[in-house]
């Protein structure tokens, strides 16, 4: 059984590999990942994009060095680093780390707008660095395992754990501690961008309560990129902005920041709970007690089923803190804790058929969709509104192989190397044509694409699609 800590496949490819495509499409594909990978490498980390993103994005580089692994080890290890190298004192992993050779304008909101190494002094952000002052899901452990995982005498040679031990507890202990805003043990999101699901009509409600920035008081940048219908709204981003200002002029302390938006997001704690098991594996191997992570990992779990859990709907939903309510509507979050090991058997099964069904469309749709395909503001186009995205297939291909559910995993493996293969490693597909959106020659999706080519083929469906053919 394959699982989310422990691949299938550990033997690491060599660059010689890579750039010997031969004649299968599996090989291509190898291939143009690998090309995607080395040409976003900026010598010290990969930037998801260089136009879009051009900078070091959090959860991009955890899911980014999972695939990076095979390529050369010792550079995704690096990408880990640099991003723990960017640390706050008070534990917290920022969302950016901002590379200082690219222009200001080149990215909204850019580092003088985040002010981290003033405004944020008092919980400890870097002198020397500039860096974002939220965070994005804690898939660091995850990926710090399964990076010594593909070549431990390297990893052990270099003291990768040992150095990346105490940093990743440091981590933990800040979600844990300044983060349980609900006091149930889950951690809670501060800014839609944490959970990484911008603009899920998840936070519709909650956001609707926040005043938005002025339109004229700030620049888009990435609309110079992307299509204005795949990317969130002026008024989204009005409330982004203000949030984001809100919380860098209280010091981005949240002892004393008024947080107007507060959520349980499931996915985000699942990746927590995934991430604490990694860190006891983590914790074991630098010489370290792993029982504290194992035990957290499990009072964590039973914090998300108890909090997250709906029967009725079938998913995890998201729970509002500042109404104190969930939120009923099917995002793909929903499904992520698919991925946590130890679910009760009735959930695993609900949420088995719940991906099968009218609402996420598994087999029938590309991949996962990241919104309720029946859903009231469904957007097959628009970000998280509705189109399907690669890192999330990829953890709920893992969360369905965990659960014994080897022929969904299979076809949802397929799903991800097709669409990937025939998009040009696209951001992310409108869910019933597999037409690609947003930018391409995107980082994370070229990295899982790797990721599940190093996996073997269980049963692989015959057919192929190309962009644009429908599945339905
Ligand atoms: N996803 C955000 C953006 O679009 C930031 O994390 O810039």
């Amino acid at each position: 059984m394959t699982s989310v800590l422990e691949p299938a496949v550990r033997t690491p490819v060599t660059d010689r590999d890579a750039a010997n495509p031969g004649d299968t499409a599996e090989a291509a594909l190898r291939r143009d990942a690998a090309h995607v990978l080395l040409s976003n490498w900026t010598g010290a980390a990969t930037v998801p994009s260089r136009t879009l993103y051009p900078h070091q994005w959090s959860w991009d580089s955890a899911f980014i060095a999972i695939g990076l692994r095979h390529l050369s080890p010792r550079r995704a290890q690096r990408e880990l680093e640099t991003l723990l190298g960017a640390q706050w004192g008070d534990g917290r992993v920022p969302h950016i780390v901002f590379n200082r050779a690219v222009p200001l304008d080149a990215y909204f909101p850019s580092p003088d707008f985040w002010r981290s190494s003033s405004a944020g002094a008092v919980c400890g952000a870097p002198a020397d660095i500039e860096t974002s002052g939220i965070v994005q899901p804690p898939v660091h452990a995850l990926a710090t395992w399964q990076v010594h995982r593909a070549d431990p005498a390297e990893s052990r040679r270099r003291g990768f754990l040992r150095r990346m031990y105490p940093r990743l507890a440091a981590w933990h202990r800040w979600l844990a501690s300044s983060r349980d805003l609900g006091g149930g043990g889950l951690a809670a999101i501060v800014h839609p961008w944490e959970p990484g699901l911008d603009n899920s009509p998840v936070w519709d409600a909650a956001l609707a309560r926040v005043e938005p920035a002025p339109p004229e008081s700030f620049r888009r940048a990435d609309l110079d990129h992307s299509a204005a219908a795949d990317r969130p709204t002026d008024l989204d981003y009005g409330r982004y902005v203000r949030l984001a200002a809100t919380y860098r002029d209280h010091g981005y302390d949240d002892a004393v920041a008024p947080h107007a938006f507060a959520l349980e997001d499931p996915g985000f704690n699942a990746l927590l709970i995934a991430s604490e098991h990694a860190l006891a594996a983590i914790a074991e191997e630098a010489g370290a007690d792993p029982a504290p992570h194992r035990e957290r990992a499990a009072a964590a779990t039973a914090a998300l089923v108890g909090r997250l859990w709906s029967p009725e709907a079938g998913v995890f939903l998201a729970r509002d803190l500042v109404t104190g309510e969930a939120i009923r509507a099917y995002s793909v979050s929903g499904l992520v804790p698919l991925i946590v090991p130890g679910l009760p058997e009735d959930v695993v099964r609900a949420l088995v058929a719940t991906a099968h069904g009218e609402h996420f469309g598994l087999g029938r749709a590309h991949m996962v969709p990241s919104y309720d395909l029946t859903g009231p503001v469904f957007d097959a186009n628009r970000y998280w509104r509705g189109p399907s995205w690669f890192n999330t297939a990829w953890l709920v291909h893992h969360g369905l192989a965990l659960h014994g559910q080897s022929e969904a995993a299979a076809l949802l493996r397929a799903q991800v190397l097709d669409d990937a293969a025939a998009t040009g490693f696209a951001e992310y597909v409108e869910p019933w044509s597999g037409q690609g959106r947003g930018i391409r020659r995107f980082s994370w999706t070229a990295a899982l694409a790797l990721d599940l080519l190093r996996q073997p083929d269980a049963g692989r469906p015959a057919h192929r699609t190309k962009e644009g053919e429908p599945r339905r």
